[in-house]
């Protein structure tokens, strides 16, 4: 069966899940949500099974993801799932957010919701899981997706998690961070080791980024998924003090090419 599955991402945890479940599915396409931020109008998938991958913010959805998900027509296929990564907790809160989405959109939510544990990547709060530790997490991550994938083979329905402290979570933090996120990029500067490379610029999911005068210049339409910060190959993005001696992290399953390939459609 002919399977979408759409990803929004950062560092490239979402898109390691996403791949690796379509190749555990096979005949899977895998779609940018990135490359859809610039068009309108309802998105009306031609696929038995559709799947939505993104990662967690405070507990809820990107704000682009949210955007995304009020456009998707999803109703047709006869299977829908989503797959959340996170750092820590909050994913309950967010697969029932989207699931409140599409179920507001067409009366159907999802058939089925997972929540995966990664290595965390807020840099400004806090370093990514590193060594030994990256490479248990994201080991473990792995054998989750082939269960994951078994169960999207098989068509398993499932209710999502309830989890009332992560919704009660959510209910402080995330309304907050939505309302602050296209402009926290203020916080963000570059420093002198800056090559001018345009890394940045070309990983930015938002098109946030304008290279001016060889320094990255940003445009305040912020996703918040630290991206810029983290795949920077000279370090020299910073946001305050805090992020100054933090280790960076890609998920090693992603290359920097295909985090550039995000916008395209
Ligand atoms: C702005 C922001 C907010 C985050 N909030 C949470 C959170 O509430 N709970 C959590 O467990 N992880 C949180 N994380 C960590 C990410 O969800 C996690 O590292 C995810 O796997 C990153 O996926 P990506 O590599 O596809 O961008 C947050 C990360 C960012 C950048």
């Amino acid at each position: 069966m002919k399977t979408i599955i759409y990803y929004f991402t950062g560092t490239g945890n979402s898109l390691a899940a996403a791949k690796k479940i379509a190749a555990a599915l096979g005949e899977t396409a895998i779609v940018p949500i990135a490359s859809l931020a610039k068009t309108s109008g309802p998105i009306t998938p031609d696929a038995g099974r559709v799947g939505i991958v993104c990662p967690v913010y405070f507990s809820g959805l990107p704000a682009m993801v949210t955007a995304f998900a009020e456009r998707l027509d999803a109703a047709p296929a006869g299977y829908v799932f989503a797959v959340v990564t996170h750092g820590g907790g909050g994913g309950a809160a967010a697969l029932r957010q989207l699931d409140g989405i599409l179920r507001e959109r067409d009366g159907r939510g999802l058939d089925a919701g997972f929540s995966v544990s990664m290595p965390g990547n807020y840099i400004l709060m806090y370093e990514s899981p590193a060594g030994e530790k990256r490479d248990r997490l994201l080991a473990a991550a792995d054998s989750e997706f082939e269960a994951i994938a078994a169960r999207i083979g098989r068509g398993e329905r499932r209710n999502l998690p309830h989890a009332p402290l992560t919704r009660l979570i959510k209910a402080v933090m995330y309304p907050r961070f939505l309302s602050r996120v296209h402009g926290d990029d203020r916080k963000f500067t570059v420093d002198e080791r800056c090559t001018s490379c345009g890394t940045c610029a070309a990983v930015c999911p938002a098109e946030n980024i304008e290279i001016v005068e060889g320094k990255p210049v940003w445009n305040h339409r912020c996703e918040l998924c630290c991206g810029c910060i983290h795949l920077c190959p000279a370090g020299a993005i910073q946001a305050g003090k805090g992020t100054e001696g933090r280790q960076r992290y890609r998920n090693p399953s992603v290359g920097i090419a295909e985090l550039e390939r995000q916008r395209e459609p």
